[in-house]
């Protein structure tokens, strides 16, 4: 895992985009697939992307996937398509038919099942699950990312295709599924709110993974993170290891700093 460290939010999306640049470019003979996350931080992310790298990068071989939805309709605030519609997909010349969305409107299992196969038709395969050339995460302060929260069971089985999606129950013989899902339901602790996810083996499985955090409410969640302490064991973010090795953290100065701890 490579940490690079910015001072300022706006180069570290720089020094993000920098980098996702070099890897598009070393793909010649065919389009590019990436997966992108929703929440605040991508919005800024993307803006920069149409202010400054609207002709840096070849967006018409960009096929653009959702690493996760919130199962709300597309024009619903909430809606992660629609922030991505709002900052980039309205303003950078993407072709229709390379924006692959989640349906957040439809039924949660019948969607993750659906978009889980649409991925599995569009993109390379290797170690038998398809293959992203590069993911973007974020990290939610409770140590969450993707739509993988901290109590969720099926991350912590020996092997997520074992679980039912629906009722978190593994199983632990292989006579349910050893066919690895792509996508899965999962639902936000606080709210319940019904997410679509890839599952963590398809985060892992990409050729890079870029996580970007800025600001100091995420400070104490990545000490956690890099210094490997046991609570950080529980953080679904700890599990994000892609085999290729390619897991950088584009990190601004002001999350970077280890939190002060207050006088004891
Ligand atoms: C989502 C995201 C989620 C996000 C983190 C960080 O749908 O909310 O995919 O995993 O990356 O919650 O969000 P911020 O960038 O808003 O801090």
């Amino acid at each position: 895992m490579k940490i690079i460290i910015n001072d300022t939010p706006k180069d570290t999306y720089v020094a993000l985009t920098e980098a996702m640049s070099e890897v598009f470019k070393k793909i010649h003979d065919r389009d590019v697939f990436l997966a992108v996350s929703g929440g605040n931080t991508p919005a800024r992310l993307f803006d920069l992307w149409v202010y400054k790298y609207e002709h840096q990068i070849d967006w018409h071989r960009v096929q653009i996937f959702w690493v996760d939805e919130r199962c709300v309709p597309p024009g619903d605030n909430e809606s992660n398509y629609r922030m991505t519609v709002t900052h980039l997909l309205s303003k950078l010349p993407f072709m229709q038919k390379h924006i692959h969305r989640i349906h957040g409107e439809a039924s949660p299992q019948e969607e993750a099942l659906r978009y889980g196969e649409i991925i599995r038709k569009l993109l390379p395969w290797e170690e038998g699950l398809p293959v992203f050339d590069l993911i973007l995460l974020g990290v939610g302060s409770d140590g969450h990312t993707a739509s993988i929260f901290p109590d969720d069971p099926v991350l912590f089985s020996q092997n997520e295709a074992l679980c039912d999606l629906e009722t978190k129950v593994c199983y632990d013989t292989e006579e349910f599924s050893s066919e690895k899902p792509v996508c899965r339901v999962t639902s936000k602790p606080d709210s319940g709110q019904k997410r679509v996810t890839l599952t963590m083996p398809v985060i892992n499985n990409a050729r890079h993974v870029f996580v970007l955090v800025t600001g100091a409410d995420k400070q104490e969640v990545l000490s956690q993170l890099f210094n490997h302490t046991p609570v950080s064991a529980t953080y679904p973010a700890s599990f994000v290891n892609p085999r290729s090795g390619k897991l950088i953290y584009f990190v601004d100065r002001e999350a970077a700093t280890p939190p002060v701890k207050p006088e004891s």
